[in-house]
C-alpha cells in the first residue's frame, strides 16, 4: 500500500516539476481538453498549447501533428521510417540520433549524410530529394506531444562532409531519459511541404550505460573510438591492449561489416572479463545500400560525430584512430593520464594535436622476414621510422568534448583551442605498412632511423595483459 502512495506522490511531484519547468520552447499538449478545430491563438493557449512555428499556418500544422503524435501508443504501427533511413519526404538521409547534456545544454542530435552527397550514397532505384537542412523547416515531437524547434548545421570540410540537427529535449524527454532511465521515442516533423500531416522520420534514443570508469591518477576518463571497422578484426585486441596500458578506459567498436566469428568472440572475452570495457555500436547500412562517396571510407565523419555525441557525456577525452595509430607517452610519463595532467591539468583546452611518426618498413619494396610475421605484436614488426614528423595532414587528436562542437578526421574544426604537444612528450606512432606495403614520406630508403623505443617499453607488457585476457579463468 505504502509502495502505491509512494508512486503516486512520485508521479504528482513529476507532474508538477513538469509544469513548473516550463519556459522553454516547448509545448506540451494537455489530452483531458477535447481540442476545437477552431482555435484561436488564444484558446490554444487555454488548452495548453504554445505556438511554435513562424506562421499561423506551421502552428496548425504542428499542432496538428503533436496531437496525432501523443496519440500513438508505444507499439503502434506508423509507417514512419526509423533511423538510420531516408526521411519519408525524400529530404534527408539520417544515420543516427542519439542525445547529450554536453552539447549546447541537454539536446538530441541526428547525423545525417551531407545533401549533395546523398545521390551518390544512396543505391540508384531509391528516389530521393536532396535539400540543404536550413532550406527545411524541421522539429522534433516527443511522444508526449512536446515540440521543439531543429537547429541545422552543414559542416564541409575538405572532402569530409556531414550535417547535423540539434533540437533540445523537452522537460519530458529529459526526464525520460536522465531521471527515468527510459528509451524515448521521437519524430522529426518538416513543415516544408504543407501538405505533409505525419512526420517524416522517427527514432529510438536511450543513454548509453555509464560504464566509463576515470583512471585512479586524475579522476579523468579517457576513451577511444575505433574508425569504423573494415573486417581488422584481427588487430584489435593487441591495439586495445596497449591502449589500456597507457591509461585509455573505455573503447568503442564502430562495427560496420565484421561478419566473421572473430570479432564476435573477442567481444564475448572483454564483456566476460573486463565487464564495460568495450562497447560496440554496429555501423552498417547494408540494409539500406549504402556506399561511402570516398571507396576507402565507411561514413568515417558521421561515425566521429556519432562518438562525439554518444560517449561525450561520459568521457573527459576522447578521440578516434584506426587500428594502425598507437598514442605513445615517452618518458618520463608512462600513461596519457599523467602527460595530460602534467602538462595541461585542468586547464580549458579543446584538443590536442598529434602529428603522425610514421613507422615504415626497413626496405619499402619489401618486409623483412620479422616484419612480415603477424604473430608477432604491430609494435614488435616494425622498428624503422621516418626521421621526423610528417606534419602536412595524417594527424590525429585527442579532444575534450565539452569543449568542441564539430570535427573532421584529422583535427577538431569547431571549438576551444588546438594544443601541439612537444614531440619529446607525447608520439602517434603511425605503422603505416601494418596491412600491406605503402611507402609514406620519409619512409625511403636510407631515409629511416631505427628505433625500438616503443617495441623495447611496451611489447612484454601488451603480451602479458593478452596472455591474461585469453585466460579462461
Ligand atoms: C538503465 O537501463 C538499462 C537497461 O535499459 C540498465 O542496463 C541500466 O543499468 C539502467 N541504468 C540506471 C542508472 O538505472
Ligand atoms: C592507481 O593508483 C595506484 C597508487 O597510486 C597505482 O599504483 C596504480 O597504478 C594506479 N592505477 C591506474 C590505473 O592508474
Ligand atoms: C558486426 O556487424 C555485422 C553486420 O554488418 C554483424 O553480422 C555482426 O554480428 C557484428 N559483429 C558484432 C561483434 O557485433
Ligand atoms: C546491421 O547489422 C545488424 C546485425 O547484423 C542488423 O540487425 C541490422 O539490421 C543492420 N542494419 C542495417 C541498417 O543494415
Ligand atoms: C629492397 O628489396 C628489393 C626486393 O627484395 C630488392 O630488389 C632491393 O635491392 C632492396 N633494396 C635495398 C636497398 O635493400
Ligand atoms: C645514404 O645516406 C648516406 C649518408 O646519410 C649518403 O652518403 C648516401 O649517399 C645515401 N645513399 C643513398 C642510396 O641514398
Amino acid at each position: 500500500m505504502s509502495f502505491v502512495l509512494f508512486i503516486l506522490i512520485l508521479f504528482i511531484s513529476l507532474t508538477v516539476y513538469i509544469y513548473t519547468n516550463y519556459q522553454f520552447v516547448t509545448t506540451t499538449l494537455n489530452t483531458h481538453t477535447s481540442y476545437s478545430s477552431q482555435f484561436s491563438s488564444i484558446s490554444r493557449l487555454t488548452d495548453g498549447w504554445k505556438p511554435v512555428g513562424h506562421t499561423i499556418d506551421e502552428q496548425n500544422l504542428l499542432h496538428d501533428m503533436s496531437i496525432v503524435v501523443a496519440a500513438w501508443s508505444e507499439y503502434a504501427e506508423d509507417n514512419i521510417p526509423k533511423v538510420p533511413s531516408l526521411s519519408a519526404d525524400g529530404h534527408l538521409l539520417v544515420l543516427s540520433a542519439a542525445a547529450s547534456r554536453i552539447r549546447y545544454g541537454v539536446s538530441l542530435t541526428f547525423i545525417t549524410v551531407y545533401p549533395t552527397d546523398m545521390k551518390t550514397v544512396l543505391p540508384k532505384h531509391i528516389s530521393s530529394h536532396p535539400l540543404s537542412s536550413n532550406q527545411q523547416s524541421l522539429w522534433c515531437i516527443f511522444s508526449d506531444g512536446s515540440v521543439t524547434p531543429v537547429y541545422t548545421y552543414d559542416s564541409k570540410y575538405g572532402n569530409e562532409r556531414v550535417s547535423l540537427l540539434d533540437c533540445p529535449l523537452s522537460p519530458f524527454a529529459n526526464d525520460q531519459l536522465w531521471k527515468l532511465n527510459q528509451t524515448i521515442r521521437v519524430y522529426l516533423a518538416s513543415t516544408t511541404t504543407k501538405d505533409r500531416k505525419i512526420p517524416i522520420l522517427k527514432a529510438f534514443v536511450k543513454v548509453p550505460v555509464v560504464s566509463v570508469t576515470p583512471s585512479n591518477s586524475s579522476q579523468e576518463s579517457f576513451t577511444l573510438c575505433t574508425s569504423p571497422l573494415h573486417n581488422k578484426g584481427k588487430y584489435l585486441v593487441q591495439w586495445i591492449e596497449f591502449h589500456r596500458l597507457v591509461g585509455f578506459r573505455k573503447f568503442i567498436i564502430y562495427n560496420t561489416t565484421d561478419t566473421d566469428d572473430y570479432l564476435s568472440t573477442i567481444i564475448n572475452i572483454y564483456t566476460q572479463k573486463y565487464p564495460g570495457l568495450v562497447d560496440v555500436v554496429q555501423w552498417n547500412f547494408s540494409t539500406l545500400g549504402l556506399v561511402d562517396v570516398l571507396p576507402t571510407r565507411y561514413f568515417q565523419t558521421e561515425a566521429l560525430h556519432d562518438c562525439l555525441i554518444r560517449y561525450g557525456d561520459q568521457s573527459e577525452w576522447l578521440g578516434m584512430l584506426d587500428l594502425d595509430e598507437y598514442i605513445v607517452p615517452l618518458p618520463p610519463y608512462e600513461t596519457i593520464v599523467d602527460y595530460v595532467h602534467a602538462n595541461f591539468g585542468r586547464r580549458i583546452i579543446g584538443s590536442i594535436n598529434l602529428w603522425s611518426q610514421f613507422f615504415c618498413n626497413k626496405n619499402a619494396s619489401t618486409y623483412t622476414p620479422e616484419e612480415k610475421d603477424t604473430n608477432r605484436l604491430t609494435i614488435e614488426r616494425f622498428s624503422f621510422r621516418a626521421r621526423n614528423r610528417h606534419k602536412r595532414g595524417r594527424e590525429k587528436y585527442l579532444y575534450r568534448p565539452r569543449f568542441v562542437q564539430y570535427l573532421s578526421i584529422h583535427h577538431q574544426i569547431v571549438g576551444l583551442s588546438k594544443q601541439h604537444p612537444s614531440e619529446k612528450h607525447i608520439t602517434l606512432a603511425h605503422y603505416v605498412s601494418m596491412n600491406r606495403l605503402r611507402t609514406m614520406p620519409g619512409c625511403g630508403f636510407n631515409e629511416t632511423v631505427e628505433d625500438s623505443g616503443v617495441r623495447n617499453r611496451f611489447a612484454n607488457r601488451v603480451k602479458t595483459t593478452i596472455a591474461t585476457l585469453m585466460n579462461k579463468h
